[in-house]
Parts: structure tokens; C-alpha cells; sequence
């Protein structure tokens, strides 16, 4: 399962990439507004750090697939080719994601909340499917088993689409996910922080560290002893 930063704040995105195995960085019109600088300014700040390579899923604003077909190519011409174009399962994001993909663009059909936009993005071509698992749970149903019933069904249609959930609310659920083997997770920094803050691991460390040092002094390690 790939791990994915859910974030467009470039300081944040850089210490995550220091520390973690994180494979790209998802970004949504609320994540970026909450930078409070022009939009594309922020997302070639990303595009510049993590390299050309890497993936990055910016999302169109546009609600007919006219417009959504120009934001793409502007989005494109702006921050490299392999730049995911997100798309919201609307009738008119469908239709637009069928012209994306006989175009050549990668792209991520976002806002699923139901197994059938995602059948229907699969069907459309998308790369990518994003169900929202904190906020289809909200609507008082189990977004993890929705989650992974997304990825059967592409896997029993002879799909190529992956799943990218995406809305966790906590590192139990991406590790959920990962158990079943769905294709990426894109997950807020606090919950990337929570798959290693552990208690018992902070504290079985010291007492590495307390018993080493109680033998060998104080400040001491493999490098000096
Ligand atoms: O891009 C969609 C995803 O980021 C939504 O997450 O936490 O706002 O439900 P959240």
C-alpha cells in the first residue's frame, strides 16, 4: 500500500519525507486554501521538493467537464505530466474523466462515498479511486469495509484502478486497509505522526537506553564505548 501525505503545507510535507517511507502527496481546494497563498504557488513548492517523479493529485475546482478539462491542462502545464488530475464523481466529473484518460492524463476520481461511483470511475479509466473513510462512516456506515469492498470490486472486474482512501481518522484504519492490500492510503500528517507514537515503545527504548547506560556511563553508545 502506497503511503501518501494528505497535506499542502511544504515545511510539513518536507519533515514527513525526512523521517517516513511516503510515496507522494494528495492535496484537496480546502487543504490549499488553508495556506493562504496562491494555489499554484504552494503546489510547485511541492512539486519542486518531492521531483518530477513523484506523484502529486491536485483537485479541479470546475463543476461541467468543459472546465474541468482546461483546469487539467493548465494543472498539467503548470506542475509536470505526472500530476494527477482529481476529479469529483459527479455525471459531469464522469464524463470528464473518460476525455482525461483518452488524453493521456493520470487521474484520481475523488469524493466517492458509494461503491457505485467508484465502479463507474473504474469504468471510466480512473488510475485511482478515493473513498472517504472518516466521512462515509459519518453517514453511519463502515467506511473501512466499504473501502475494501471498492478494491474487490475492481480486482473482481479485471479492473487496473487502485484504491486511495483517503479521510482517516486515525493509523488503525490505514493499517486496516493495508491488511487487505488496497493500493494507497493518503493520510493527514497528526495520523502519519500516530502510526509510530506508541507508548510502550517510547518506553521499552529507555529502558534499552537506562539499563546500556547504567553499565557502560552516561552518554554512552556503540559509537564511544
Ligand atoms: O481529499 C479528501 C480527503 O482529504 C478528505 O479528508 O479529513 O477532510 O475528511 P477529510
Amino acid at each position: 500500500m502506497k503511503l501518501i501525505i494528505d497535506d499542502a503545507n511544504p515545511d510539513t510535507i518536507k519533515g514527513l519525507y525526512e523521517y517516513f517511507p511516503v510515496d507522494g502527496v494528495t492535496t484537496n481546494p480546502t487543504i490549499l486554501a488553508k495556506e493562504g497563498k496562491n494555489p499554484y504557488e504552494v503546489l510547485m513548492a511541492i512539486r519542486e521538493f518531492i521531483g518530477p517523479d513523484a506523484e502529486l493529485h491536485v483537485q479541479v475546482v470546475g463543476k461541467n467537464a468543459d472546465l474541468i478539462y482546461e483546469e487539467a491542462h493548465m494543472i498539467r502545464k503548470r506542475l509536470g505530466n505526472n500530476t494527477f488530475i482529481k476529479v469529483p464523481v459527479t455525471r459531469e466529473g464522469l464524463k470528464a474523466i473518460k476525455v482525461l484518460k483518452k488524453n493521456g492524463f493520470p487521474v484520481t476520481a475523488t469524493a466517492i462515498y458509494t461503491h457505485m461511483q467508484a465502479f463507474l470511475a473504474g469504468k471510466a479509466g480512473a488510475d485511482y479511486a478515493a473513498p472517504y473513510v472518516n466521512r462515509i462512516n459519518n453517514l453511519g456506515v463502515d467506511g473501512i469495509r466499504e473501502a475494501k469492498e471498492i478494491h474487490d470490486i475492481f480486482r473482481n472486474n479485471n479492473m487496473a484502478t487502485e484504491v486511495l482512501a483517503a479521510s482517516f481518522k486515525n493509523s488503525q484504519q490505514a493499517l486496516e486497509l493495508a491488511k487487505h492490500g488496497v493500493g494507497a492510503a493518503t493520510i493527514s500528517p497528526d495520523v502519519i505522526e500516530g502510526l509510530v507514537a506508541i507508548d510502550a515503545v517510547t518506553h521499552a527504548v529507555d529502558v534499552f537506553i537506562r539499563d546500556f547506560e547504567s553499565f557502560c556511563g552516561k552518554g554512552t553508545n556503540m559509537l564511544n564505548v
